[in-house]
């Protein structure tokens, strides 16, 4: 695995690569890899001829200076998983690298970063834009890889390849979970193993509302999640949120034929977990 750390570096390199012809798949990560980012890399490896991580804690889309700070980083796993994987190329640049000068670009993708997540993190779908987009055009990748745990995050990078009509297909992937049904997450590290014992919670409560969805409103749905996140005292639920899958829009109640997705934050003592599941009648 070939390892670049400037920007002119990378992209010289992918620059040769490109005139013999091959297509390049691209992952994009916060490091502290799990089964979840090897999955993408893998199905990114069956799609393309050469296949690009990028290692990069992006500052800029953290509301909580705290979460930046103890983020984990596991430089020297990650890189030996990424080499087992067959990765071929790994971007790891540094913050001045990716941030020579002040970034203040303002995106505006409507109501998109305003609900959900938006609501409780204002700003953070921006950086996550500002990074993604310059990535994109470092690389310029024809196959781009995202997970779906991070739904809105993947519509934000959605709108942003249409907004700018960036030359790269979207590959939304699969949640991976643990055997418990946990999402799989960095931040899954820093649970105690008290939180780690009953995280597995969120995701039963989440297949329960999935079956529960099709004879109650959202408002009795949301009122039921709550009382079932009460049961413990170290959850504390910051969102349960019935949505259009297209829009992210609200969803009142549930008509026969119409697809939703149910999305949830939640804090899990002080690590702020998220998730969601599809409700396709
Ligand atoms: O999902 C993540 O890990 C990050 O938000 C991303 C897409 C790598 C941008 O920093």
């Amino acid at each position: 695995m070939k390892i670049f750390k400037t920007i002119p570096e990378i992209k010289n390199h992918l620059k040769e690569l490109k005139k013999e012809g091959f297509s390049i798949g691209f992952v994009p990560t916060m490091g502290a890899l799990h089964k979840g980012h090897i999955s993408l890399i893998r199905k990114a490896c069956l799609g393309n001829d050469k296949v690009v991580c990028s290692i990069f804690v992006n500052p800029i889309q953290f509301t909580n200076k705290d979460d930046l700070l103890k983020y984990p980083r596991k430089v020297d796993s990650d890189f030996q998983m990424l080499r087992e994987n067959n990765c071929d190329i790994l971007f790891f640049p540094d913050t001045k690298e990716m941030y020579p000068e002040v970034e203040d670009t303002i995106y505006d993708f409507g109501h998109l970063d305003n609900i959900l997540e938006g609501k409780f993190r204002p700003g953070h779908f921006n950086g996550v834009a500002i990074v993604v987009k310059k990535f994109l055009e470092i690389i310029e990748p024809d196959k781009a890889y995202f997970g779906k745990k991070d739904y809105q995050q993947l519509a934000v990078i959605q709108a942003l390849v249409k907004n700018f009509n960036i030359p790269v297909e979207i590959i939304p992937c699969p949640t991976f979970r643990e055997d418990d049904g946990l999402a799989m997450s960095s931040r899954n590290l820093r649970l105690s193993e008290n939180e780690r014992s009953i995280a597995p919670h969120i995701h039963k409560v989440l297949l329960q509302a999935k079956t529960k969805a099709a004879t109650i409103t959202a408002e009795e749905l949301k009122t039921w999640v709550i009382s079932e996140f009460s049961k413990y005292h170290e959850f504390k639920l910051e969102y349960f949120e019935l949505a259009d899958p297209d829009t992210l829009l609200p969803v009142k109640s549930l008509k026969k034929g119409q697809n939703c997705i149910a999305l949830i934050a939640v804090y899990l003592g002080n690590i702020r977990l998220i998730d969601n599941i599809e409700i396709f009648y």
